[in-house]
This record gives C-alpha cells, sequence and structure tokens, in this order.
C-alpha cells in the first residue's frame, strides 16, 4: 500500500490545498493530511476545528485520512509506518524554505522520509492562509479562496456579520 503524508498548519485550509490533496490522493493509496499541533503559534482555529474543517472539505475523496501530529514529522512519519511528505511549491519563494526542510527530513529520517512536491495550480499560485485570514479580517472578499464553509467560519471568528458577507458576495455579482 503507497501512503503518504501532507504536513502543513492549514488554518484554515485553502483551494490551494484542497488542489494538492486532491492530486497527491489519486497518485497515492492512502493519503493522510496531518496537521501541525504548534504551540507556539497563535492559530486562528483549534486542532480540533481545523480537523473537522479539512473532513468536511476533503469528504468527497475516499483515500484521505485527516490527523494531527505535535513534535517532528519523521517521527510522526515513522510511528504510522510513512515514508513519503506532500508539500506543495507555489513559487520559488517557497523553494528554498521547502528544500531546507526535505533535505533536514531525509537526512534526519536516514533516508526513510522522502519528500514530494507538487506544483500548485496557477489559479491557486497566490493563496495563502495567512493572506486569507488578513484579507477576511478587514472584510474582504475570500471566496476564491476557500470553500463557503470555511468563509464563513473565518469571518465569524473576526465577528464580520451575516449582512456584511452578503455585501461582499453582492459586490461579487453572484448573491443568491
Ligand atoms: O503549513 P506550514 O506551516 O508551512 O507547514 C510547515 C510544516 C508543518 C510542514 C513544518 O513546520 C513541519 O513539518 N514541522 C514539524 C517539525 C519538524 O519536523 N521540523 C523538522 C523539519 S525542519
Amino acid at each position: 500500500m503507497k501512503r503518504a503524508v501532507y504536513p502543513g498548519s492549514f488554518d484554515p485550509v485553502t483551494f490551494g490545498h484542497l488542489d494538492v490533496i486532491r492530486r497527491a490522493a489519486s497518485v497515492f493509496d492512502e493519503l493522510t493530511v496531518s496537521i501541525l499541533n504548534n504551540k507556539e503559534k497563535k492559530p486562528l482555529f483549534s486542532v480540533e476545528e481545523r480537523v473537522k474543517i479539512l473532513e468536511k472539505a476533503t469528504a468527497d475523496i475516499p483515500n484521505v485520512k485527516v490527523d494531527f501530529f505535535s513534535g517532528l514529522l519523521i517521527d510522526y512519519a515513522n510511528d504510522n509506518d510513512i515514508h513519503v511528505a506532500i508539500r506543495g511549491l507555489r513559487a520559488i519563494t517557497d523553494f528554498e524554505y521547502e528544500l531546507q526542510i526535505a533535505q533536514t527530513n531525509r537526512v534526519l529520517s536516514k533516508e526513510r522520509l522522502d519528500t514530494m512536491f507538487f506544483t500548485t495550480s496557477l489559479e491557486y499560485a497566490y493563496l495563502s492562509s495567512s493572506s486569507v485570514k488578513e484579507i477576511a479580517s478587514f472584510g474582504g472578499d475570500i471566496s476564491l479562496c476557500v470553500p463557503d464553509f470555511v468563509a464563513d467560519m473565518v469571518y465569524d471568528r473576526y465577528g464580520i456579520k451575516p449582512h456584511t458577507r452578503a455585501q461582499i458576495l453582492a459586490d461579487r455579482g453572484d448573491l443568491k
């Protein structure tokens, strides 16, 4: 059985992540999307909330599992008998950081964990969870960045009222 792990913060999951998840799931028998429980960061959503969000957003992909981890990725992968990590590359600016992590993990794991990169589809190349949060916090439109139910949760977290959300959709010209 070919298995892989896609680690990340996913705070929140974006269409860019979902694109990578879908494509990686088509290459592996089982893909585990695993959320890093990073005590040093102050996330918008708790790990439990992010698990629920990811489960809902990937419900139509049968071979995707959602999990979380703390500590080193190589230990998580080893404990779960996984030998491939998946990461998305949006632009050249991601490359240096990702190359360093991938090489570190390969050496630290004594070559048991390799990293496979998916180049993000062009329409999602500009997306990041941080920019989604910044845009939403100022009441901007994130409906092209995340699924609608995620957008609702993000606006709720920033206290953006439903009438403001309706205005955003109306401005976009597709208020249902
Ligand atoms: O979505 P992100 O925040 O870019 O994901 C980064 C992540 C979770 C892949 C990376 O920080 C990670 O794997 N952290 C776990 C700690 C670890 O294994 N560090 C060693 C590699 S430098």
